[in-house]
């Protein structure tokens, strides 16, 4: 489009995204020698890694007895059978690692009296399968990915990663089912520049924000999965989307689940710690879906706290001052900030908040994108890869466990930088492609931005949020989902009609929200599809009229793709193998690579 003059860029890699996974990546290419550029819409250290507060988790064995092998069957469990073993396998066995890694370059890591990283207690983390809880999340106090990616970012630096900060990526450039970069606008001078690498990696984060109350950013779009899903390329397993049990009533903002690794409960309106209930060995500290369904039970059964019985108590407050001040001053100074409350003598007022989305990008170990070709086999998406909550690798099916995000950041970004270091020599070629893709790119882009119906983008987003919120929820029904199904084309439809008053280039909030948006609704329309499909319950997605896990008919991965407003659904072979003998699960075979 002559109105736009395009800047061009030739890299051997391009990460898009600047939190954990991205810069990890980023690191690992410039290592490897390969010309790499991060693209961010944000600040490297503004990205939502920032918001991580209870730690990453690692068999290091610091306060106890630990093995990786326990790490690897707690993450099986909790994925509710649905994760990918081999994945999970290299996941728990890297990790060690890696913490030993980040501490390498320079995370100051809380420590215990011998000068060892610390390590607290998490849901679902225990001790010789299933016997006893084990301390294997590795804490920064409650800042630990605040810690983690101001660290990474001075790395990339010192690597000589170059950034292209406060760039949105538009599209990813395709031809013939191969990706050749991305087309981005930069936010501060209006400019288009097109990026063309041999190998792409998206980091971009999850797409928390189609929901109405989460603890992720407002940049929490999707702006790589709504990229992969205009490109004709599925997402994988969206139906499972994690309920953190304490977000702060109101606000949303995250109260750590280390809250509760220090010896926080939970405390219906009859002062009653009804965890012991519902979970009588792992009580407080039982995976997220478990606590998130039982402190909605409560408070549907009325025993809900507050004026009106809609929230639940968390106390600290019978906790030692100095461990709170020494362990946990980001959360106690929120609770102050957001609620009012001073957690050396109140409860924080908290309910199950939308925190993580398990479903993503598909990919295999190595950080490939998969898809499948016209005959129906699996095959690897050249050029193009994917990290961190923008991907579905899948390391935690239906359900993550708290504090194996980090860890995937870290084990994931390195694995793909390392795997496209075998892919991509330095300085080879860019295949010339047609200009139909960058052409269609910047007509999308330059309709949006010319937009002049009548609806702002903050109605139809607001739709959107409130269907998501009330439709796709903590628990759902055929009903309650095929209501979803019909209000969600509300606000996709509504796109027809959509308004953007500036029509500037320049740090254009208005557009970025358009943009934003419809990376949005493309994920949560494939969401409420993709739950309403799947006739079971397993680990986050619950459904009353399907009440059991069934195996027999639903042991697969979702596939969705969003064509002209409609979702097709295929499924996936879940990995119920190992990569080694190391280790021999559920049901024991092992495929070799
Ligand atoms: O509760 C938390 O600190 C969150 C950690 C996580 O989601 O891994």
């Amino acid at each position: 489009m002559e109105k736009y003059k395009i800047i061009d860029h030739e890299y051997d890699a391009i990460v898009v995204g600047a939190g954990g996974s991205g810069l990890r990546a980023a690191v690992g290419l410039s290592e490897a020698g390969l010309k790499t550029a991060c693209i961010s819409k944000v600040f490297p250290t503004r990205s939502h890694t920032a918001a991580a507060q209870g730690g990453i988790s690692a068999a290091l064995g610091n306060m106890g007895e630990d093995d990786w092998r326990w790490h690897m069957y707690d993450t099986v469990k909790g994925a509710d059978w649905l994760g990918d073993q081999d994945a999970i396998e290299f996941l728990c066995k890297e990790a060690p690692q890696a913490v030993v890694e980040l501490e390498k370059y320079g995370v100051p890591f809380s420590r215990t009296e011998d000068g060892k990283i610390y390590q607290r207690p998490f849901g679902g983390m225990t001790k010789n399968y299933g016997n006893g809880v084990v301390q294997r999340t590795c804490a920064a106090a409650d800042r630990t990915g605040h810690a983690i990616l101001h660290t990474l970012y001075g790395q990339a630096l010192k690597k000589d990663t170059e950034f292209f900060i406060e760039y949105f990526a538009l599209d990813l450039l395709m031809h013939n089912g191969k990706c050749h970069g991305i087309l981005a606008w930069c936010l501060e001078d209006g400019s288009i520049h097109r990026f063309r690498a041999n190998m792409t990696i998206l980091a971009t984060g999850g797409y928390g924000r189609a929901y109405f109350s989460a603890t992720s950013a407002h940049t929490c779009t999707g702006d790589g999965g709504g990229m992969v899903l205009r490109a004709g390329l599925p997402l994988q397993d969206m139906e499972f989307v994690q309920f953190h049990p304490t977000g702060i009533y109101g606000a949303g903002c995250l109260i750590t689940e280390g809250s509760r690794g220090e010896g926080g409960f939970l405390v219906n309106s009859e002062g009653e710690r009804f965890m012991e209930r519902y979970a009588p060995s792992a009580k407080d500290l039982a995976s997220r879906d478990v606590v998130s369904r039982s402190m909605t039970i409560e408070i549907n059964e009325g025993r809900g706290v507050g004026k009106n019985k809609d929230h639940i108590f968390l106390h600290l407050n019978h906790l030692d001052p100095k461990i709170l001040h020494e362990r946990l001053p980001g959360i106690s100074e929120s609770a102050k900030v957001f609620a009012g409350v001073d957690v050396t003598k109140e409860p924080i007022p908290v309910l199950p908040t939308v925190h993580y989305n398990m479903g993503g990008i598909p990919t295999n170990y190595h950080g490939e994108v998969l898809t499948k070709d016209q005959d129906g086999s699996e095959v690897v998406v050249e050029g193009l890869m994917s990290v961190g909550e923008a991907a579905c690798v899948s390391v935690h099916g239906a359900n993550r466990l708290g504090s194996n995000s980090l860890i995937d950041l870290v084990v994931f970004g390195k694995a793909a930088a390392v795997r496209a270091a075998q892919i991509v020599k330095p300085n080879s070629k860019h295949e010339k492609i047609p200009e139909t893709e960058t052409q269609k790119s910047l007509d999308r882009f330059d309709k949006m931005r010319n937009a002049n119906g009548g609806t702002p983008t903050s109605v139809l987003r607001d739709k959107m949020q409130r269907t998501m919120q009330s439709k796709c929820a903590v628990f759902r029904t055929d009903k309650t989902l095929k209501e979803g199904l019909h209000e969600i084309q509300q606000p996709w439809e509504g796109m027809s009609d959509i308004k953007v008053k500036d029509k500037s280039l320049i740090f254009n909030t208005d557009l970025v929200e358009a943009l934003e948006f419809d990376n949005l609704i493309r994920q949560s329309m494939v969401t409420v599809s993709s739950a309403e499909n799947r006739k079971e319950s397993r680990g986050a997605h619950s459904r009353e009229d399907h009440k059991d896990r069934n195996d027999q008919e639903w042991m697969k991965h979702t596939l969705a793709w969003h064509t002209n407003g409609k979702v097709n659904i295929e499924y996936r072979d879940v990995h119920s193998f190992t990569l080694t003998n190391d280790v021999q699960y559920f049901p024991p075979k092992v495929r070799v690579y």
